[in-house]
């Protein structure tokens, strides 16, 4: 049986990729190795913790000692690493657990591999997964190519351009079959309500103020979380060592779009006239260092490797704000407690 390390498998993402990999390959092992911070919740893998090919191992991947034992207790054949701080408002207040968590902790993860891989690497492949965010911003056309500069603005994206870096120094300098994919924004079900998606949803929910940054015209490019997870599936399975593959929805909105579109979704599941909604939008202070564009050219992962989405934005939307509807308690339980700090936090002073 292949031993696969999946790290961050408790958060969003890395929730819908081991469920993925667990129920598609019974012949591989999962071994989800996640802190579980704030952002990881183990009732995202309720339905597959029984499961005899999965495994949970609680841990921090910036503690060298525990990943260099781990890996030799283990001797994982492959490693997909999501695990990472995520948000950009939390690395805008709190730079140094986004420096330690993705750059150590993507170098403990590269020199734990390399220990037990040594001289045998085409045989065991890293892959890292990062973000369209290390490209930077775009204007008001164009798009990000895998060969397109690192220009991150953000500590969030610096240090995830960090990683990338050194992921890809130890393929050019030890021949490690490392592998990088950048994806644009993903929404779906288990994401953390600190993100615009689940935060508008959980706000409309409550009659709560959308807080929308500066003027509303930032452009994102959406993804549905499972169509990530199918793409890490087959860059893992198929993609080549030292390439970068892109991923994306071609799906671009503004902000204040997605906004007015969700309101329009909530209204009509919530049986409220439409419209009722909009007042709570509400125009607030800027996010600093603030990229004005995301857009993913993701044509050499459907020319290379045969890769394209499979769920039309509509229907994922409307996927997406069922089940957090379908899943209060789940929403209720992650903003108790430490949330309501942060929120207050982040959102008072603007
Ligand atoms: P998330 O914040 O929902 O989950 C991150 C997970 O990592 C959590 O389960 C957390 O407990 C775990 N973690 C954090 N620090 C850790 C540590 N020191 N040791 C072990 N585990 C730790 O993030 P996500 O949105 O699922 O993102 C997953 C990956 O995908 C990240 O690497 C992110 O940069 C990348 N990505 C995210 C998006 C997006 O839109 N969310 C887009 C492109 C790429
Ligand atoms: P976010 O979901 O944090 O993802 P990212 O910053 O990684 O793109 O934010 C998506 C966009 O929404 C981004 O342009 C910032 C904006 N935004 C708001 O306008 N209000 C909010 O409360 C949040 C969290 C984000």
């Amino acid at each position: 049986m292949k031993k696969i390390l999946i790290t961050g498998g408790a958060g969003f993402i890395g929730s819908h990729l081991v469920r993925l990999f667990v129920k598609k390959y019974p012949t591989y092992h999962i071994y989800n190795l996640d802190k579980l911070t704030y952002a990881g919740n183990l009732e995202n893998l309720k339905d597959i913790e029984k499961y005899p090919n999965y495994t949970f191992i609680k841990g921090d991947i910036v503690d060298a000692k525990f990943i260099s034992q781990l890996f030799e207790n283990e001797k994982f054949d492959n490693i997909i690493h999501l695990a990472a701080e995520s948000h950009v408002d939390r690395s805008i207040y709190s730079p140094m657990d986004f420096i330690y968590t993705n750059i150590v902790g993507t170098a403990n993860l590269l020199n734990a591999a390399r220990s037990i891989w040594e001289n045998n690497y085409e045989e065991h492949r890293f892959y890292h997964i990062s973000t369209d965010e290390v490209y930077g911003s775009l204007g008001e056309t164009g798009h990000f190519i895998e060969t397109t500069p690192y220009s991150p603005h953000s500590p969030y994206s610096a240090s995830k351009a960090s990683s990338d870096h050194l992921v890809r120094a130890y393929h050019d300098t030890f021949g490690m079959n490392n592998v990088i994919s950048n994806c644009s924004n993903n929404y779906g079900p288990n994401q953390f309500p600190e993100k615009l998606i689940p935060l508008c949803i959980n706000n409309i929910l409550h009659n709560k103020p959308l807080p929308v940054y500066g003027t509303g015209k930032n452009v994102r490019d959406w993804l549905y979380v499972e169509d990530h997870a199918k793409a890490i599936d087959t860059i893992f399975h198929k993609g080549l060592s030292g390439q970068t593959y892109n991923i994306g929805g071609n799906n671009e909105w503004t902000n204040i779009d997605i906004v007015k579109k969700l309101i329009e979704i909530m209204d009509e599941e919530l049986g409220r006239p439409q419209g009722t909604s909009m007042s709570l939008i509400t125009y607030v202070k800027d996010r600093a260092g603030h990229d004005l564009r995301y857009a993913i050219d993701a044509s050499k992962l459907k020319r290379e490797l045969g890769w394209e989405p499979s769920i039309k934005f509509t229907e994922g939307f409307r996927l997406t704000v069922k089940w957090y509807l379908n899943n209060q308690e789940w929403l209720q339980n992650v903003t108790s407690g430490a949330y309501q700090k942060y929120y207050e936090q982040m959102y008072t002073n603007h």
